[in-house]
């Protein structure tokens, strides 16, 4: 089985898609972490996310055990990190070098530790209309900015990384527009995609809301 869950910022994908893969052994693929390697690697090397030949080369230049190197950097989870990654994500050369790195995770999926899975999770922006359009099930998970930008608040907090509510607000805007808006892979649903606004709802509920949806899709198949 294969899951996909996109949406903007902040929406609570990762936690969910976590959720999913622990309950139903599924291997888990955040995709966010590949602009993030990438965005990550060239602030890292001084060079301007813009610059479009030179994130050609480091997307193409990327691979498993790099990003999960690079993923452990303090910046990869933070504003830097996502900032960078949503320039690069924009570059149609970058996602292209991407794509088959992330569908292969779908032919064969494991766990970090190397085990079979019975299936995969991918969470993203585009996961369920380019990386697998055939995915069994497709979510597109939201929420208002408003509430995209308190939860990331209080998840920088956490991670004791300091930020103001407002310019949390700022960038989570800029991210969805840039991510709407531009011309390769641009964020939106999949027309099968089963649209969910959680802003009224916390992560468990979100999580046993989509349990039911997957049963019964299951039963159904
Ligand atoms: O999900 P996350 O915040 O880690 O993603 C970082 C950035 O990577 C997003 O703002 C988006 O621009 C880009 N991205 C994308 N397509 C994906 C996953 C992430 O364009 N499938």
């Amino acid at each position: 089985m294969i899951i996909t869950i996109d949406g903007p910022a902040s929406a609570g994908k990762g936690t969910l898609a976590q959720s999913l893969s622990d309950k139903y052994e599924m291997a888990y693929f955040d995709t966010g972490m590949v602009y993030r390697a990438v965005g990550l690697q060239l602030v890292l090397n001084g060079i301007n996310p813009n610059n479009e030949s030179a994130a050609e080369k480091a997307a193409k230049d990327l691979n498993f055990p790099q990003m999960m190197k690079l993923s452990k950097h303090k910046d990869f989870r933070s504003d830097v990190g996502g900032n960078a990654a949503s320039v690069v994500a924009a570059i149609p050369a970058v996602r292209s070098a991407l794509l088959k790195m992330q569908q292969d995770f779908a032919l064969n999926p494991i766990f970090g530790d190397g085990s079979p899975a019975k299936g995969a999770i991918y969470d993203g922006r585009d996961t369920g209309t380019v990386i697998c359009p055939n995915a069994d099930i497709k979510l597109f998970i939201t929420a208002t900015p408003e509430v995209r930008a308190e939860r990331r608040y209080k998840e920088f907090l956490s991670k004791g990384i300091n930020r103001s509510l407002e310019e949390v607000l700022t960038q989570i805007k800029e991210r969805d527009e840039r991510d709407e808006k531009r011309a390769s892979a641009p964020l939106k649903p999949a027309e099968d995609a089963i649209i969910f606004d959680t802003s009224e709802y916390n992560a468990q509920q979100v999580f046993e809301k989509v349990c039911k949806i997957i049963e019964s899709k299951q039963k159904k198949a």
